[in-house]
């Protein structure tokens, strides 16, 4: 939809203007403060709705205001009357060849998306981001929360496993060939404390023995009566003398439990080795399933920008880029390029754009848009002070050169 004939009665500075575009560029020249935005202003007054409407649209010491604006197949007419509280509006929509509209802004609404004020977008970082944004259908507060949510929790994991690294870095490597299992030694310590009473009770007897052969001694100096009782003593030692013992041999067991400490020792080395190496495994499965997923977020945003327009992208500080150059560093024309692409793409039914700020683009530009303007037929609406096809003095043209 373009315009195909704009006539404006009584807007701000305007009196009476009716302008027919020949081509897709409408250049709008005169001096400061003539009206040439009011024109402009009237485009979006008449098709983005009340929102965009200031307090005092009625040219002063007028009663009333018009607004018509033309297409191929509608005529959109709003109507101001000034009233005590300020003004009342009203929007008419007659389709060609049908009927009026019954609801008119709900039928502009529905064909249009808002008149893009295109240098806005050129000169403003923001506007600019906020737009790639709405085009992406990106969240992108969303994204970077949740990209921040992932990298905290691998973070996380990255300390447990840089801990447990340098832990596992210090560890020789363990014996190979152990039992599975601990061995226990409940049997030796049988065996062992049974050996202790055999040599205890061996101590006993001797200790026996040397107290009665003591004795002896003694008795034979004392008494000669006493040798019968001195044989009997012998007899008794003789007898005693005949117990054999067996001969035990407690340092082998005990080497064997050294031994088998030893052993214990060595698998339960092994088994905390292995038990390190697992939870690395582990750790280090969870960090890269991590990165994977904050990877995929990245690609998924990269992939939406990239849908909106190729080569767009924006950086982790929200750098507008094309094709790796920020949008700041693109020549004018490059700028310009790129604002008409997504003025497209934001008003696909709605093909008018508007330019406040002609004066600061220079010739060679100016007809660079003319080309753009061309090439992706939309019309484009441009105020400049100084020369232009239709020149504005005291709210009215004063020459027209389409
Ligand atoms: N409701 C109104 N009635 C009468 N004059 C108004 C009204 N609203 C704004 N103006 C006047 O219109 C003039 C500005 O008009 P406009 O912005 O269309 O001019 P311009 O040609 O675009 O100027 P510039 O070259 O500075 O951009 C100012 O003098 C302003 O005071
Ligand atoms: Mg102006």
């Amino acid at each position: 939809m373009k315009i195909l004939k704009l006539n404006v009665r009584n807007i701000k500075k305007i009196k009476a203007v009716d302008i027919t575009p020949q081509t897709n560029f409408i250049t709008i020249g005169g001096n400061n403060e003539q009206g040439k935005s009011s024109i402009l202003d009237s485009i979006v007054y008449a098709l983005n709705g009340k929102n965009a409407i200031p307090e005092k649209p009625i040219r002063d010491g007028e009663k009333e205001a018009t607004i018509l604006v033309e297409t191929e197949d509608y005529i959109i007419v709003r109507e101001f009357n000034k009233t005590a509280e300020g003004f009342k509006t009203n929007l008419k929509i007659i389709q060609k060849g049908e009927k009026i509209v019954t609801s008119p802004q709900g039928e502009l609404d529905k064909f249009t998306n808002k008149i893009y004020d295109l240098y806005n977008f050129v000169k403003d970082k923001e506007v600019r981001y906020e737009t790639f944004l709405k085009l992406a259908e990106i969240d992108m507060m969303k994204m970077k929360d949740t990209i921040r949510l992932i990298e905290e929790q691998r973070r996380y994991i990255g300390r447990d496993l840089t801990q447990q690294k340098a832990i596992f870095s210090k560890m020789s490597e363990p014996e190979t060939n152990l039992p599975d299992k601990e061995q226990s030694n409940s049997e030796l310590v049988i065996k062992l404390n049974s050996f202790k009473n055999i040599i205890e009770t061996e101590n006993r007897v001797k200790q026996q023995i040397s107290n009665n052969e003591n004795q002896i001694t003694e008795y034979k100096l004392m008494i000669q009566d006493l040798e019968s009782k001195i044989r009997k003593l012998e007899d008794a030692n003789n007898n005693a003398q005949k117990i054999s013992f067996d001969n035990v041999d407690t340092k082998s067991v005990e080497n064997e439990m050294v031994k088998l400490d030893e052993l214990n020792e060595k698998i339960r080395y092994r088994n905390k080795y292995s038990a390190i190496e697992n939870v690395i495994q582990d750790l280090h499965e969870k960090y890269e399933s991590y990165t994977f997923q904050r990877d995929n977020y990245i690609k998924e945003i990269k992939e939406k920008f990239n849908n909106v327009m190729e080569g767009l992208e924006v950086d982790e500080k929200d750098n507008v880029k094309i094709n790796g150059i920020e949008f700041e560093e693109l020549s004018q024309a490059q700028q310009i390029k790129v604002a008409i692409e997504v003025t497209c793409k934001l008003n696909p039914e709605l093909k008018v754009a508007i330019i406040r700020e002609g004066s600061l683009i220079d010739k060679v530009n100016l007809e660079y848009l003319k080309e753009m303007a061309d090439k992706h037929n939309i019309q484009i609406w441009i105020e400049k002070v100084g020369d232009a096809e239709i020149i504005i003095e005291e709210g009215q043209i004063k020459k027209e050169d389409l």
